[in-house]
């Protein structure tokens, strides 16, 4: 069996990669990561490395920010010399961002096999880079490992051969479960002077909602209401912060919003865990706040993951103009949530032993 690449390049990839890592050690697969450099600040890369225990990667192709075409080529041509250099019988990639379309494709047209870790799921709004980031790769992968049903429904739909769709669940629980100590020790909320289901979690960074001016200063003036009657704490992310900085019509201190830097794995989580609501437009912490059980309102107009709607603990917020305080009144934590098929913490472990099998056989 030959050599497997993991790729790896953005915060929720991280969070991806951590037990696959751990299983390909416990297994002995010979590996090695690539970080593609996506991410580079200390809080939004280094520091998840550090709290999941991921090894250091091996190689990190340090492309940085730029535009989709500057970054994906970037991408490519580093990891090109990669795939050369190490003739790698497998390269596994996650999730739906610019790194993972730009080493699959890579890849792929030099003849190697890819998995596609979080296969299948669909916005079904190609605006968004990352729903033209999954349906590329999905249809140039070989392995599709995939989250729920909904995923597998949607991959068959698109005429994707079933023998490479594999139902493996949620690899995003294996790490939520393994840290839930770590999450609970937390002093977070100490520091931010906030207490247990007395705050509101506020995370922006989509392009939809912070690139344009207008959608931005609307959102975050939803907030200003005084039915919003406890703190609303906003770990604000580089790209977001940016755009307030450059917006001075913006004045968060008056909306009253606690703006903070991104956190760690820990810390986040543990305010996740913790929130009153969380307010978003990412899409791992609406399947978090699921499996938690905490009120999740989305700011978006659509979802690929649709399991956390129909569980009843997410929400979609799709009009920037509609009272966010209307949604609070429905504010119902639920305790008795049904358990979600395979998110159980053991997804790395059904991924390496699915590709252990397969690439000695194939
Ligand atoms: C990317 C992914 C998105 C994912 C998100 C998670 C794509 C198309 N988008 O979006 O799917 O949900 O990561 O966070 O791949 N920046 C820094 N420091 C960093 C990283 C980024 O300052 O370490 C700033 C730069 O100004 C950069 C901007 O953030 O231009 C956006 O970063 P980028 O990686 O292009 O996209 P994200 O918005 O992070």
């Amino acid at each position: 069996m030959g050599k497997i690449i993991l790729v790896a390049g953005a915060r929720p990839n991280f969070v991806k990669l951590a037990p696959l890592c751990e299983q390909f050690a416990k297994m002995d697969l010979d590996s090695l990561v690539v970080h593609t450099g996506q991410h580079y600040d200390h809080n939004m890369s280094q520091l998840f490395f550090e709290e999941l225990n991921i090894p250091k990667p091996d190689i990190n192709l340090g492309v940085g920010s730029s535009s989709h075409a500057q970054q994906t080529a970037e991408i490519m041509i580093s990891f090109e010399k990669v795939c050369n250099d190490e003739s790698p019988s497998l390269v596994v990639v996650f999730g739906d961002i610019n790194s993972t379309i730009a080493c699959a494709l890579v890849a792929k047209k030099l003849g190697i096999q890819v998995a596609h870790v979080e296969a299948g799921l669909r916005s079904r709004d190609v605006g968004m880079p990352e729903e033209i980031n999954r349906i590329l790769t999905d249809h140039i992968s070989d392995y599709l490992f995939t989250t729920t049903k909904y995923a597998n429904e949607n991959l068959e739909n698109e005429g994707i051969n079933r023998d490479k769709i594999f139902f493996v669940g949620n690899i995003m629980i294996d790490t939520l479960k393994k840290q839930l100590s770590h999450i609970k020790k937390s002093k977070i909320m100490h520091e931010l002077g906030v207490k247990s289901k007395n705050f509101h979690l506020l995370t922006l960074h989509r392009p939809s909602n912070v690139d344009d001016e207008d959608n931005l200063v609307e959102i975050l003036e939803q907030f200003r209401s005084p039915e919003f009657n406890c703190p609303v704490v906003f770990p604000v992310h580089p790209r977001t912060r940016n755009r307030i900085i450059d917006n001075k019509s913006i004045d968060v201190d008056s909306i009253g919003l606690n703006l903070i830097h991104p956190l760690g794995y820990n810390d986040f989580l543990n305010l996740q865990l913790n929130a009153l609501s969380v307010w978003t437009d990412s899409g791992g912490i609406q399947e978090e706040t699921t499996y938690l059980g905490v009120p999740c309102f989305t700011i978006r107009e659509n979802t690929e993951r649709p399991e956390t709607i129909y569980l009843g603990t997410n929400t979609l917020v799709p009009d920037r103009t509609t009272p966010y305080t209307n949604y609070l009144k429905t504010i119902n934590t639920k305790s008795d949530l049904p358990e979600i098929p395979l998110w159980d913490g053991n997804t790395g472990y059904r991924i390496s032993k699915i590709i252990q099998k397969e690439l000695k056989i194939r």
